[in-house]
């Protein structure tokens, strides 16, 4: 029997997850999303392309490997029909190699308004939510009486769905929301709720399996699963930034219950970081840079949402937060991206600790979102080149292999490769 094999983010999501996985794909016989939903966006380039998926694994490019969506994750029908489309414009038929947990959970219409209710709502504190839906459908799973995918081929699905529905508009006009006012991509309710129906026939043209007995047949049989981590570890509904987080386990741990599989079958764990660190939504983010160095981080390393093209806030990698990532999620070994979005900078900084309340400590605290946190910042000199045409990690400049090396001193955990572009040939292996 094999191990399942996890790759997930270890800062606030969008380190290069998807980027990665298609990189590693060759590797693997399956890749697997466990968690999450649409409020994802993974960019993946090459041959000059550049393709975004949404919950889609980033595996579907090669189509001799198999893709699978789930139980944890969310599926949203209308945004699956459109990835899938955009798919087919560029000449991949993911109806031979993607298949769907029957026990995935569906984003209603009405999930995605009562996401904007509770945003509305929440005034000054809002979360800065991808508004997809994913906070309302989570909370109905766990209240046992969300839709899934399988669910679309009772007879009494629409009953269920309108009961579900007229549940959510009551909430919604709870909370003095302007349901007839609501519109997703320009659509009222009942307009997109025409759309989200018609878009199932879209889903039901997939295979929908028994996705846990799927992984751990394909383990027995020696094949090599990869498990496709979304969000990232400080967005986890547990041990991240409470309650400026996103609804679902996006640590290993999220694995085991999102795909089916025992603890004991997971294999290498593959954090992926930046070299840096962004963040988007609202919530604490002790080294956000608020001047140039902040504004340039952006700028060069076009730090804009993949989903919602919101501007992501950026600033120096934190180590507290890397390190707790590790830990949580048992890092075997570090992916690092983007380090070449800092060519031009004389200098290079990394927090290595926190100052909370005059004191030092490099733990994460509970307060994390009350008190004021100050970073305590190590400072490096730059590399100052271009990393263009650099095809070994040897060839790196010094000064960034140092800086590599720092990061490896202070999380324990050895870095296996370093990503120098957007492009999948650009990704150089220690
Ligand atoms: P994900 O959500 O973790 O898959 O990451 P996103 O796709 O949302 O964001 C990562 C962004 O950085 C994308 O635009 C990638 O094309 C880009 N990217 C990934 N790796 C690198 C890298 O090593 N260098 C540069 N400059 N860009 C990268
Ligand atoms: P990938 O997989 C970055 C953030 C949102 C918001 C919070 C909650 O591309 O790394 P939600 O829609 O889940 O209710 O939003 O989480 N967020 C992400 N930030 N990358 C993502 O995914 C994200 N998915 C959600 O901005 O702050
Ligand atoms: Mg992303």
């Amino acid at each position: 029997m094999t191990k399942i094999d996890v790759l997930l983010g270890l800062q606030w999501g969008d380190e290069g997850k998807g980027k990665i996985v298609d990189v590693l794909t060759p590797d693997y016989d399956v890749i697997a999303r466990f968690q999450g939903g649409p409020n994802a966006g993974h960019t993946l380039e090459f041959n000059g392309m550049k393709h975004v998926l949404h919950i889609i694994p980033s595996g579907i490019f090669h189509k001799e490997k198999l893709n699978l969506i789930g139980n944890g994750v969310l599926i949203e029908p209308c945004i699956f029909r459109q990835e899938i489309m955009d798919l087919e414009a560029k000449g991949v038929d993911a109806t031979q190699n993607l298949y769907v947990s029957q026990k995935a959970h569906l984003i209603l219409p009405s999930h995605r308004m009562m996401d904007a209710a509770n945003e509305q709502a929440k005034g000054n504190s809002k979360i800065g939510s991808t508004l997809k839906g994913i906070g309302p459908a989570y909370t109905d799973k766990i209240a046992r009486c969300g839709l899934r995918v399988g669910d679309t081929m009772a007879s009494d699905f629409r009953e269920r769905y309108e009961l579900l529905k007229e549940q959510h508009v009551r909430q919604a006009m709870t909370l003095g929301f302007d349901v007839a006012a609501f519109r997703i991509d320009g659509l009222s309710l009942e307009e997109y709720e025409q759309k989200w129906m018609e878009s199932l026939a879209t889903l039901k043209r997939f295979r929908f399996v028994a996705s846990e007995y799927f992984v751990n047949r394909c383990l027995q049989e020696g094949k090599r699963v990869l498990a496709e981590g979304a969000q990232a570890m400080m967005l986890d509904i547990d041990f991240g930034t409470y309650p400026f987080v996103t609804s679902s386990n996006t640590i290993t741990a999220g694995v085991c219950t999102g795909l089916g599989v025992a603890p004991s079958t997971i294999g290498k764990v593959m954090g992926i970081t930046k070299a840096y660190c962004t963040r988007v939504g609202a919530g604490p983010f002790p080294t956000e840079l608020f001047d140039e160095t902040g504004r340039r981080l952006c700028e060069l390393g076009h730090e804009y949402g993949a989903t919602t093209g919101r501007p992501r806030r950026c600033g120096w990698i934190d180590l507290p937060a890397l390190r707790y990532a590790c830990m949580i999620n048992g890092v075997t070994e570090l992916y690092v991206t983007k380090p070449d979005v800092m060519n031009d900078f004389d200098e290079v900084k990394m927090c290595v600790e926190y100052e909370v309340e005059g004191k030092r400590t490099s733990e994460i605290p509970f307060e994390y979102n009350t008190l004021p946190i100050t970073p305590v910042l190590n400072s490096y000199e730059g590399w100052c080149q271009s990393l263009e045409g650099i095809t070994a990690y040897e060839n790196l400049p010094a000064k960034l292999k140092n800086y590599m090396g720092e990061i490896e001193r202070q999380t324990g955990v050895r870095i296996a490769a370093v990503s120098i572009s957007p492009d999948r040939k650009d990704v150089l292996f220690k």
